[in-house]
């Protein structure tokens, strides 16, 4: 079993269900009275599961659309390329971007400036999970899950090697299996 791999929950399941509640309710609250409805903009894949549960904790009327967006931490490249993009456009739209976590912040300062750049009316970012001790950018998710410490995480859309996302909540994974590599 995948949980066997995990040597501590960070965040549990019901935990993280609690919170979407709560922030889909503020979501809600926060654009009830927007002209046109939100973009909200997936950033795949991590974003699945949490924008999953989020949007249907939204009653109000929103729109939905994805980028995939890579990045190259420890490389002298450090950039940030979009693999995939939107289908929509952006332009004079309130935009409600959903990540997984908010690392460097490299990502999301590169996803903001080309949505400002195509004529978004406004842009925030959801994160289930914000690690602020690693920010190297000027970007501040207007709405934070879970805070935490500087410690990697799967589970709940984050992956090792693209696994784990598939486990219900936040967890460490035990050192062995960074050590067998696979
Ligand atoms: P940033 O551009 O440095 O903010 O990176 C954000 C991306 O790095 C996230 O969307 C994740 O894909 C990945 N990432 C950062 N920290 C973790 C972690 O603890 N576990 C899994 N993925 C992570
Ligand atoms: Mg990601």
């Amino acid at each position: 079993m995948i949980t066997d791999d995990i040597k501590e929950i960070l965040v549990s399941e019901e935990q993280i269900e609690s919170m979407c509640k709560t922030l889909g309710k503020q979501l809600s609250e926060d654009y009830k009275d927007s002209t046109q409805p939100p973009l909200v903009i997936g950033l795949l894949k991590g974003c699945v599961p949490f924008m999953t549960s989020l949007i249907m904790h939204m009653d109000i009327q929103i729109e939905i659309d994805f980028m995939v967006a890579s990045s190259y931490h420890g490389t002298n490249s450090g950039d940030v390329q979009i693999k995939k993009d939107l289908n929509c456009s952006v332009k004079d739209r309130d935009i409600v971007i959903v990540e997984d976590i908010v690392d460097t912040g490299k990502t999301l300062k590169t996803i903001s400036e080309i949505l400002s750049v195509r004529g978004a009316k406004s842009i925030v970012i959801v994160t289930l999970l914000d690690k602020p001790e690693r920010r190297i950018t000027d970007i501040k998710p207007k709405y934070v899950g879970y805070q935490i410490p500087n410690e990697f995480v799967v589970g709940f859309g984050l992956d090792y090697n693209e696994r784990y996302r598939n486990l219900p909540f936040i967890g460490v994974l035990k050192e062995e299996i960074y050590k067998r590599g696979d």
